[in-house]
């Protein structure tokens, strides 16, 4: 390779047939933005430069390519007058925002092929400067060519130009390779011709494939590579095409993770985007999404139906019909079914939250337990602890957000309230229906409950008739003497 590479990204058109407010590249699959997964195949490159071009609510695609690529180049494409203007614009502002001039190779792709690989970019510019070509085009040879530019070859087979759509005669448009839109220039030739690059066509526009009839006549070589996997060069247009291509997308990360040693139960029905890391013989199962930068560890399992996003899920851990989001699973830990890990939640090694369990910014120790049908909102649950079932951990006064802390080893009773600020000591305990207000010390049990009354005879006298009355005096229950409860013992 030369060791001068420049790639230029367009990104200024429009996309009216996404029908969004959103910005057609800004579009994402597979947990990236199509114009960021372009750029993730452009970087592997490691080129000297790369320039994006913007028009089109370029308020919203600037930033973003900025916050991926902060070292690239914006250049501004206020009318989209075609692609040749795209990149005249694009040299225009390297010229005025570079100290070295563009030489050696330029490349040219567009910001919404998301399923373009770095691999495949690398091999085409490859086979360019092996070429000693001034232009070359990566084409594909597809069943329907409705819509592309057709490649033109003479009898040698040599290149002769790319002949638009609507600018092709019959002959032509029964062409089944086509330009893919990626091609590569000697910048020197890119830099002079782009000059004379014109607009008489069927479209009025600048067309960059013009630059092929400008090599042809200047005597320079001309090359097209086609290539095989005709996915990496489409784009989407409009979000049936989305949709396809996130398909596509997503059965190539789930084939790559199942070679790479992970088990997946139904391919067909996971989806994991394009950050998501997971080491071997992890085992996926039906219905989940692994989405963001979650990262799962070896052994662990994780589904049917759950959808972690930005998570960190420990060596051998369990994780069933689950949400979560920001959260961290610890090692041989247990989650769900049903639950709903929020952020900043952090489950350590061996802990366990259980059905119909929420939790946010809660820190459960190793080993700790949080069961069953709980809340647990600001907390800090001890090693070894254990919550009962149906406690809620009131961290909001309706003003303000308080933290609970639950230290080692306690067994709290089911159906507690924690009335945050609160602190529950070491080894404590609390009884069944407690309202904790104020802190417990270590190793006392805190009972909040008054003491139980019965009345007897109750059901005789005030539900007399009823199934209950009868169910009471089969039981041998007396009726009621006097209203007086029985005495406590
Ligand atoms: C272009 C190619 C065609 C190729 C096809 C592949 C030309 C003249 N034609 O046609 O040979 O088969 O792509 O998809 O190059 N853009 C700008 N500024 C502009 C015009 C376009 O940034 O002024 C960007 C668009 O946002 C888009 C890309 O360039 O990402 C292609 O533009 P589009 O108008 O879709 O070109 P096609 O007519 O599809
Ligand atoms: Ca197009």
């Amino acid at each position: 390779m030369t060791d001068q590479l420049t790639v230029i990204v367009l990104a200024a058109g429009g996309g009216t047939r996404m029908k969004s407010k959103t910005m057609k590249v800004l579009h994402r699959i597979g947990g990236r933005s199509m114009i960021g997964h372009v750029l993730d195949a452009v970087g592997r490159l490691e080129p000297t430069c790369v320039c994006a071009v913007v028009g089109h609510q370029r308020e919203q695609v600037g930033p973003h390519v900025r916050e991926l690529l902060p070292e690239a180049v914006l250049a501004v494409q206020e009318e989209q007058l075609g692609t040749g203007h795209a990149v005249r614009v694009a040299l225009d502002a390297l010229a005025e925002q570079q100290v070295a001039a563009v030489a050696g190779t330029v490349l040219v792709a567009y910001g919404d092929t998301p399923l373009l690989q770095g691999a495949t970019l690398q091999w085409f510019a490859a086979q360019h400067e092996a070429a000693q070509a001034a232009v070359s085009i990566l084409s594909g040879v597809v069943e329907k060519p409705v819509g592309y530019g057709r490649i033109v070859r003479d009898e040698e087979g040599e290149v002769v130009a790319i002949v638009e759509e609507k600018d092709a005669n019959a002959d032509q448009r029964a062409i089944r390779e086509i330009n893919s839109g990626i091609l590569a220039f000697d910048a020197g030739f890119l830099t002079d011709a782009i000059t004379r690059v014109g607009n008489d066509n069927a479209k009025g526009e600048y067309y960059l494939t013009d630059a092929v009839g400008l090599a042809r006549d200047a005597g320079l070589t001309v090359a097209a590579f086609p290539v095989d996997d005709v996915w990496q060069t489409e784009g989407a247009n409009d979000r049936v095409q989305l949709a396809a291509l996130g398909r596509e997308l997503n059965r190539r990360i789930v084939d790559r993770w199942m070679r790479d040693g992970v088990t997946v139960l139904d391919p067909e029905t996971t989806w994991i985007e394009a950050d998501v890391v997971l080491a071997e013989d992890v085992t996926i199962l039906p219905g989940t999404q692994l989405l963001g930068t979650t990262v799962v560890a070896e052994d662990a399992v994780i589904g049917p139906d759950t959808t972690l996003e930005d998570c960190e899920v420990g060596a051998g851990a369990r994780v069933v019909r689950t949400h979560g989001q920001l959260a961290v699973i610890g090692e041989r830990a247990t989650v769900g079914p049903f639950s709903y890990l929020r952020p900043n939640t952090v489950l350590g090694a061996g802990g366990k939250i259980g059905a119909f369990v929420e939790t946010k910014n809660a820190e459960i120790g190793d080993g700790a337990k949080v069961p069953h049908l709980s809340y647990v909102g600001d907390a800090e649950i001890g090693e070894g602890t254990n919550i009962g079932a149906g406690t809620i951990f009131a961290n909001y006064d309706g003003v303000e957000k308080h933290r609970t802390k639950v230290g080692k080893q306690a067994r709290t009773a089911s159906n507690n309230t924690f009335v945050a600020p609160v602190t529950i000591g070491d080894g404590a305990g609390t009884g069944a229906g407690t309202v904790v207000r104020r802190d417990v010390p270590p190793g006392a049990l805190a009972v909040s409950a008054g003491q139980q009354r019965n009345l007897p005879g109750w059901a005789q006298s005030k539900r007399a008739g009823t199934p209950q009355a009868d169910a009471a005096a089969a039981a041998g229950a007396g009726a009621a003497a006097s209203e007086k409860p029985e005495p406590e013992d």
